[in-house]
């Protein structure tokens, strides 16, 4: 296949070099002009890829936007004119709203999203790290990419396995995005690792936060039991104990965070059920705040 990967932060280019290392035919899109672009991984020779060339965007069979959510609307709009008659756009970012402002101009798309729970890396040395083997789950966002699931599952499961097709993908974003929501602030504004919210004093905020969260996924017509969700948080904070959150990152290094679509999703659909949020619209402000400082 022709796949185009927009954005060359560390999940496009573990896609790029998993993609390239499966024979598929991978260039690059990203916020420069290079025309080539070399990705060190693991303990290959690095791999030279053709970038920010209109002719790969035209007879790209797939485009994968692994940028920001923040990135998303102006990294593609773009790009869409130069997109040919069938070309499948594949989303992967974290939090959820920044692809709805776009699906009427991509209505003639197969349009799909990825979520993952890769790890992964680019380190001082500009070497791609994979640093936790994780899934790939995904969905259609509209008809035409509900008719491509036979194909573009087992090929990305050849890639970088394994993945695995969603039909309710709205439940499996939002199931990620109420994670987000539990783990992703709190460890930004404490300044913390992931597994030091397994206090007691957190651990009472982070209930509050799941009633709260259970409360609007519900009134969105999802599954969401609010004990479930505190369990379920409990366990990636196990799992990723020794993890900085993404959000924490962010902040760390003075970076506009994806709290508008994590936490401000949520936020939004909270207003328009008409529901109260005051724990998570208190996170809300803080990383504004934090971010405003920088
Ligand atoms: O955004 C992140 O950092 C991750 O999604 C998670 C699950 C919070 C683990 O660090």
């Amino acid at each position: 296949m022709n796949i185009t990967i927009l954005g060359v932060g560390a999940i496009g280019s573990l896609w790029a070099c998993y993609l390239h290392n499966a024979g598929h035919h991978v260039s690059l899109w990203s916020r420069d002009t290079a025309p080539s672009i070399s990705l060190s991984f693991a303990q290959q020779a690095p791999i030279q890829f053709s970038a920010n060339q209109i002719s790969d965007m035209n007879n790209a069979d797939l485009v994968i936007v692994a940028v920001k959510a923040w990135q998303v609307e102006q990294a593609l709009l773009p790009i869409i004119p130069h997109l040919k008659k069938g070309c499948c756009v594949l989303f992967t970012h974290n939090g959820m709203g920044a692809v709805d402002p776009l699906l009427a101009q991509l209505s003639e798309h197969p349009v799909l999203f990825a979520t993952t729970t890769h790890g992964a890396l680019i380190d001082n040395q500009s070497k791609i790290q994979h640093t936790g083997q994780g899934q790939t789950t995904v969905g259609a966002l509209n008809e035409r990419g509900a008719l491509l699931s036979s194909q573009i599952v087992p090929m990305l499961d050849h890639a970088l396995a394994p993945v695995s097709w969603d039909d309710n993908i709205q439940q499996a974003l939002w199931n990620k995005l109420a994670i987000n929501c539990c783990i992703n602030p709190l460890t930004a504004i404490h300044n913390c690792r992931n597994g030091e919210l397994a206090q007691s004093e957190t651990l009472t905020l982070i209930q509050a936060l799941c009633v709260e969260i259970s409360k609007v996924m519900t009134a969105e017509g999802l599954t969401c039991d609010s004990d479930a969700l505190f369990a379920k948080s409990q366990q990636v904070i196990q799992a990723t104990s020794a993890n900085f959150s993404s959000m924490h990152q962010d902040i760390q290094h003075q970076r506009r965070t994806e709290i508008d679509y994590i936490t401000g999703y949520l936020l939004q659909r909270a207003k328009a059920q008409q529901i109260l949020t005051p724990y998570n619209q208190t996170l809300y402000q803080q990383i504004k705040q934090k971010e405003a400082q920088q």
